[in-house]
């Protein structure tokens, strides 16, 4: 796992801890059937189906292994060390300005995040989002800014690698010329290209060192391209949840799952690009397969447009986040949320709504998130009386409680925390029983500062067998995972484990489940 993006979503949350078929009919997917379980729910006892609908590359990396050019994918980090000068490309200011080569060591401004156009294509944007490209200066265009706020054919590059020395880079512009380092603080694009010349006294040559890399539904999908990406997600689609999947979950004593998608699901079969139509479908199959079981479907937008969080698992393109921050943006997010509703609502399996996983504090801000959830409760009450609806808590800087006065005006409404014994420092020197003894205390304290008789409902929407301990003995994660469920048992709405697979076996509650580590 040492090079997943796991580790760097780790860091990443770490940071900010503190603080088919197009079908223009509605599918029917009642007809009156009931579900045949009989169990009173909530509380539901799920598990969440991550990585299906919406792609997280750490989960099942075999995703990523034929795309061709895989070091340079979307939202990719590139710091670029001058060999001549030996000093790092830098943006001057974070940008809006010229590019220089004068840094010693390389961070924020060092960092330059690919856009892919295609294979040997791309642009490249800098901290303050702006792109790399050459200066429009009325006659020849050899100077490199960033200043472009959107790419145009001024800000494409190629990047070639040295074939015997992948670590080695040369960069292309538009005019045909190279990048090459002048001085330290002249950086222009006028350097003839001469074969074979790799060497410390080339201009043009960088040393490139790879920084942060996300594999989300963006990646996958632009990676592979239109040709082979809709073959890459169908086949992935059709075979990592199957039929079997909910026979599997209702004989292990669960009654729910939750789903995560993506905004494109709405506008299948012909979603913008890059990504694919067909997730609709399968979702279609999950509430069919969830009828036939007696399973409950918890439907969460996972990914909203924009990116809520700048994770790979809000498909953030290079990791900025930008949901929430326009009127059109939310209500596309809406018109997400009210589709969806509308196709299930007569499903007796369709449970509950979750209108949108993580937003992150603070760049969602309570006030325009609030705005969303209204808009967004709406939605699904325009649908269905019966569904809950599901208030994802902020991660981030925020107060637990702070979306109580809002949900205190809804029916049915559900307040989602995760709760993971990862992501946060203080976890990294906690003991087998310091873990243990942090859900029975802490968590549960958490959980009770939530519950209250009249407020909504507290689900847990995510939890996981997996800590910071390493080599843990069989019983020793037995005993985590019982403290757990046990705690989260007491949530007012219940609870759901990340994931039902994963190439991670802690994280994977069907191999949990296989290998005796979980009995339900
Ligand atoms: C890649 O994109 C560039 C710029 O749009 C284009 O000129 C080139 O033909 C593309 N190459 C391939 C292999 O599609
Ligand atoms: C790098 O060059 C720019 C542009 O001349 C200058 O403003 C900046 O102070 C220089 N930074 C360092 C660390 O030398
Ligand atoms: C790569 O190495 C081979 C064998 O040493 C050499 O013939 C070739 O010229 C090298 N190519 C480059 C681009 O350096
Ligand atoms: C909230 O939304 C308004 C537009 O409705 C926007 O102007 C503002 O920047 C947003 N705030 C944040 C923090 O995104
Ligand atoms: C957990 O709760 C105990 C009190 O029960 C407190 O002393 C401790 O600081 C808490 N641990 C963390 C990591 O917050």
């Amino acid at each position: 796992m040492e090079n997943s993006y796991y580790y760097s979503s780790t860091i990443k949350k770490l940071f900010f801890f503190y603080f088919s078929i197009f079908c223009f009919c509605t599918i029917s997917f009642s007809n009156g059937r009931s579900i045949p379980d009989g169990t009173d729910i909530p509380p539901v006892r799920a598990v969440n189906l991550g990585g299906w609908l919406v792609t997280e590359g750490w989960m099942k990396p075999s995703l990523f292994e034929s795309i061709p050019n895989q070091d340079f994918l979307d939202g990719t980090g590139l710091q670029l060390k001058s060999v001549i000068v030996g000093k790092f490309l830098c943006a001057e200011t974070g940008g809006g300005s010229i590019i220089v080569a004068n840094r010693t060591s390389a961070s924020g401004w060092e960092t330059f995040r690919l856009w892919r156009i295609n294979e040997t294509n791309f642009n490249l944007r800098v901290f303050g989002n702006q792109f790399v490209g050459l200066e429009n200066t009325g006659g020849n265009r050899i100077n490199i800014v960033a200043v472009a706020n959107a790419p145009s054919v001024t800000e494409t590059f190629q990047i070639l690698r040295n074939p015997n020395d992948s670590s080695r880079v040369r960069i292309k512009a538009s005019n045909g010329f190279f990048l090459q380092v002048k001085t330290e603080e002249v950086v222009t694009a006028d350097y003839q290209e001469i074969n074979g010349e790799w060497g410390d006294d080339n201009p043009s040559v960088f040393v490139l060192t790879l920084n942060g890399r996300l594999q989300g539904e963006y990646q996958l999908t632009n990676g592979y391209g239109p040709l082979i990406a809709p073959r890459i997600m169908k086949e992935h689609w059709s075979t990592y949840i199957v039929e079997e999947d909910f026979k599997f979950i209702k004989n292990n004593g669960l009654n729910a799952v939750r789903i995560p998608v993506g905004w494109w699901i709405a506008s299948d079969p012909s979603p913008p690009k890059p990504y694919v139509g067909g997730s609709l479908q399968a979702l279609d199959n999950a509430f069919i397969w969830a009828e036939k079981y007696g399973i409950k479907v918890i439907i969460d937008l996972h990914a909203a447009p924009g990116s809520q969080n700048g994770w790979e698992h809000s498909s953030s393109r290079d990791g900025s986040q930008e949901w929430g921050q326009t009127d059109t943006n939310i209500q596309q997010t809406v018109d997400v949320i009210d589709f969806l509703t509308a196709r299930y609502a007569r499903s007796p399996s369709l449970f509950a709504v979750e209108l949108i996983n993580e937003p992150l504090s603070p760049i969602a801000s309570l006030q325009n998130l609030t705005k969303f959830y209204q808009l967004g409760y709406d939605a699904v009450r325009k649908h269905s009386q019966s569904a809950y609806v599901v208030l994802s808590n902020r991660l981030g800087p925020m107060e637990p409680r702070e979306l109580f006065p809002l949900a205190s005006g809804f029916s049915k409404s559900v307040i989602d925390v995760h709760y993971y014994n990862l992501f946060s420092d203080i976890f990294n020197t906690f003991t087998v029983q310091q873990n243990i003894d942090y859900v029975y205390n802490n968590r549960s304290r958490q959980l009770s500062e939530l519950t209250t008789s009249n407020g909504p409902l507290i689900f847990v929407g995510e939890w996981v067998g997996e800590w910071q301990v390493s080599n843990a003995a069989k019983e020793e994660i037995q005993r985590y995972a019982e403290a757990q469920l046990q705690v989260f048992g007491r949530a007012t709405f219940g609870w759901a484990y990340w994931s039902l697979k994963n190439v991670n076996n802690y994280w994977s509650l069907e191999w949990m489940i296989q290998n005796g580590y979980i009995n339900l």
